[in-house]
């Protein structure tokens, strides 16, 4: 009797407690007035940002005071102040990358439409990693990587992975090719891989997750056009086969990070399959100038690879967080990452493959919405005239630089231009510049060094970059060379 008296009022308290959490609990969903507030507020300003963002500067240095003295406390705090740390101290701090300015690295996009539909996805917040989950999340994502594949121009048996960003991407596709030539720990050692120092650092970091760091990395020269020199990979690969050692992997970019300097793709494809090698191109810059017809030639041969990275984050000018990595076999992508758990068992199966035996990912952002969406909301049209626009810019650029004094890299491949003042004392004095620059921070731009050189580098690739901002580009320049010489 006495034990029924306890189990009920064990069970009364336990119904009090999960009441009185419940009501606490409830506070995390706002309801309709607190949502509308939010958004309206969000929304407002977005707008005057975006209003006022032509005339930001690009660069800007900024102590960051109120940032970094707020803690996570158990209350929560108004919206406006937090709003108002986010206008002040993130979005007005450092590389403005949302700025048409932006001419430095890599520029980001971030077109509304594709914030929209971050919002849209993280809100309904569809599980995006499996078919059963969300069927029409994942059919996105699918059409998507078939339309992607089609630019490239891949067989129906490929397929992919929208990831977060060419690092990832890249990291993806060298595991593949790793597992696919069954390299491991018994003969990663005599392994060779081949690439050029113009191969971007995410390549590296790749190396080193999958091990391959262990494995013989062979830096093969390039020509004056900054590409693979194609005898040079051959005569290695001849060699390095002579002396009994296994070369498996050949890694060409289409669009260099430095330079935007595109390899012969189409003769290494020649090669690789020659000796049966997997052929990677990382496309993660330049993937999406295929777009635009007349450049299309400058990608011969990319269809002939095993594996390609191309950002929608940076030539389709969506916010950071979009990559894709292709394979053109999709079951070598499902050998490296398709697996079971028994709390996977209720998965009923479907005609989709499911991201999530596509990548590294089990649970992730329904991503594929940021790029479906504007895609099917603009159309693809303007997407090209963008890329047409950014490539004649570069040239654009190029001739006006000349035409002002300055040395110039090569003719730019795609829309990076690399330029220096001319002197005895050239490192020294273009630093000079790059910080006098960066000093007045109207335009952003970066530097790199080639052969030990100091190169400053302009890159063209934000959609919101016209003719105005590289105009002021060019005057800016012309103003702090004066400066630095005074
Ligand atoms: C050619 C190339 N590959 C890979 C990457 C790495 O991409 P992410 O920064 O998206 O990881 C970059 C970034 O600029 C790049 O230019």
């Amino acid at each position: 009797m006495n034990n029924e008296k306890d189990s009920k009022v064990i069970f009364d308290n336990l119904l009090f407690e999960i009441h009185a959490l419940e009501n606490h609990s409830r506070k995390l969903e706002f309801d309709s007035s607190e949502r509308n507030k939010i958004a309206d507020e969000s929304k407002e300003y977005i707008n005057k940002y975006l209003e006022v963002l032509p005339g930001l500067k690009a660069f800007t240095k900024n102590d960051l005071t109120e940032l970094k003295a707020i803690k996570v406390e158990d209350n929560g705090k108004p919206f406006e102040q937090l709003l108002s740390i986010l206008q002040n101290e993130v979005d007005q701090a450092g590389i403005n990358s949302a700025s048409g300015r932006h001419l430095g690295y890599i520029p980001g996009g971030g077109i509304w439409s594709s914030a929209i539909a971050d919002f849209l996805a993280a809100a309904a917040n569809r599980y995006a990693g499996i078919s059963y989950s969300s069927p029409g999340a994942v059919i996105i994502e699918n059409q998507l990587i078939k339309w992607l594949c089609s630019i490239i121009g891949y067989p129906a048996s490929a397929h992919g992975n929208l990831t977060s960003g060419g690092s990832t991407a890249n990291l993806t596709a060298i595991q593949v090719a790793r597992d696919s030539f069954g390299i491991n720990a018994g003969n990663v050692r005599r392994s060779t891989i081949y690439f050029t120092a113009q191969a971007h650092h995410s390549i590296q970091k790749a190396f080193h997750t999958t091990g391959l760091h262990e494995a013989i990395q062979r830096i093969i020269p390039m020509n004056s056009n900054f590409q693979m020199d194609v005898s040079a990979l051959n005569e290695k690969i001849t060699q390095d086969k002579n002396e009994g050692l296994n070369p498996f992997l050949v890694i060409a970019s289409a669009g260099t990070t430095d330079i935007g300097a595109i390899d012969q793709l189409d003769l290494i494809a020649d090669i690789c399959s020659r000796y049966n090698l997997w052929f990677h191109v990382d496309a993660a810059y330049g993937g999406f100038f295929m777009l635009v017809d007349e450049l299309k030639e400058k990608f011969k041969g990319i269809e002939r690879s095993d594996s390609v990275v191309m950002d929608p984050h940076k030539s389709l000018f969506l916010p950071y967080g979009s990559g894709t990595v292709l394979i053109r076999d999709r079951n070598k992508l499902l050998a490296s990452y398709s697996h079971n758990a028994a709390y996977m068992q209720d998965s009923l199966d479907s005609d989709e493959l499911n991201p999530a035996d596509c990548g590294i990912e089990l649970s992730k952002h329904f991503r594929g919405l940021r790029l479906w969406l504007p895609l099917h909301l603009h159309g693809l049209d303007v997407f090209r005239a963008n890329l047409q626009e950014k490539i004649l810019l570069a040239q654009y650029f190029y001739r006006s630089i000349k035409e002002m004094g300055f040395e110039t890299g090569p003719t730019p491949e795609l829309s990076v231009v690399l330029f220096r003042l001319p002197a005895e004392e050239k490192n020294q004095l273009n630093k000079n510049l790059l910080n006098a620059l960066l000093e007045d921070g109207r335009c952003f731009f970066s530097s790199t060094l080639i052969n030990n050189e100091f190169w400053i580098r302009c890159a063209i690739l934000s959609f919101r970059t016209h003719l105005a901002e590289i105009d002021l580009a060019l005057q800016m320049i012309k103003e702090n060379v004066v400066k630095i010489n005074k």
